[in-house]
């Protein structure tokens, strides 16, 4: 059989567990004899992580949602042509913390549409052209219990990633409606799980999900 890639994201409002999750997936596939990597955004590439530093430290308001987005596109290009697409062409499974959607739940929904949705669509076509994920499961909590764990979280970082975190709570709720509206409009792309509850509970829904997905046994 023809070694083929597929391409699951993550997705979801601050301190759902995403990247906790991803890795044991990860470890979950591994065990099964697949090829898998594991990414984010922003932040999969070397450039990436001098964006990412630019993106998420710092005051909130040094830049607006439409220079964000540019930036964010920027780190997005580099990592699908440097990463992300070589990686499924070598037939690897790529688990990706983060992908286009954040784009849309935070800098379109979470600042209220202030940025046309249509220049969203075309930086997407642009960037990604008609590639899309294979699969995106969305973690869904309370931003309320989300933010909370996110700012326990870094409060151990050297480097404090919560230039997002510290927007108001308006900004997280319109971002996790945004979220639920996306995977309303794909119900075939996108999965939803509450997150609100343990590491491993949540760990054997996702793994449930994949393998009923992709049929692995
Ligand atoms: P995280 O890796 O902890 O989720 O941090 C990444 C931050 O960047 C998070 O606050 C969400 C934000 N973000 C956007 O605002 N737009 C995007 O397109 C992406 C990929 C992330």
């Amino acid at each position: 059989m023809e070694a083929k890639g597929r391409f699951i994201t993550f997705e979801g409002g601050e301190g759902t567990g995403k990247s906790t999750q991803v890795k044991l997936l990860a470890e979950a596939l591994s065990g099964l004899g697949l090829p898998v990597i594991t990414t984010k955004e922003p932040g999969g590439t070397e450039i990436g992580q001098e964006l990412r530093r630019i993106l998420v430290t710092g005051d909130k308001d040094k830049m607006d949602a439409v220079a964000e987005a540019l930036l964010y596109y920027a780190d997005r290009r580099i990592h699908m042509t440097k990463k992300v697409w070589p990686a499924l062409a070598e037939g690897k499974w790529v688990l990706s913390d983060r992908f286009a959607d954040s784009t849309v739940a935070y800098q379109y929904y979470g600042y209220d549409k202030r940025v046309p949705y249509q220049t969203l669509e075309n930086l997407y076509k642009l960037t990604v052209g008609d590639f899309k994920p294979d699969l995106t499961i969305l973690l869904d909590i309370d931003p309320k219990i989300g933010l909370a764990r996110s700012l326990a979280k870094a409060g151990h970082m050297a480097v404090k990633e919560t230039r997002h975190e510290s927007r108001a709570m308006e900004f997280h709720n319109n971002l996790r409606q945004g979220y639920l509206e996306m995977a309303q409009k794909e119900p075939e792309r996108f999965v939803v799980l509450n997150a609100d509850k343990s590491i491993d509970e949540l760990h054997q829904e996702i793994v449930k999900v994949v393998a009923e997905r992709f049929e692995l046994t």
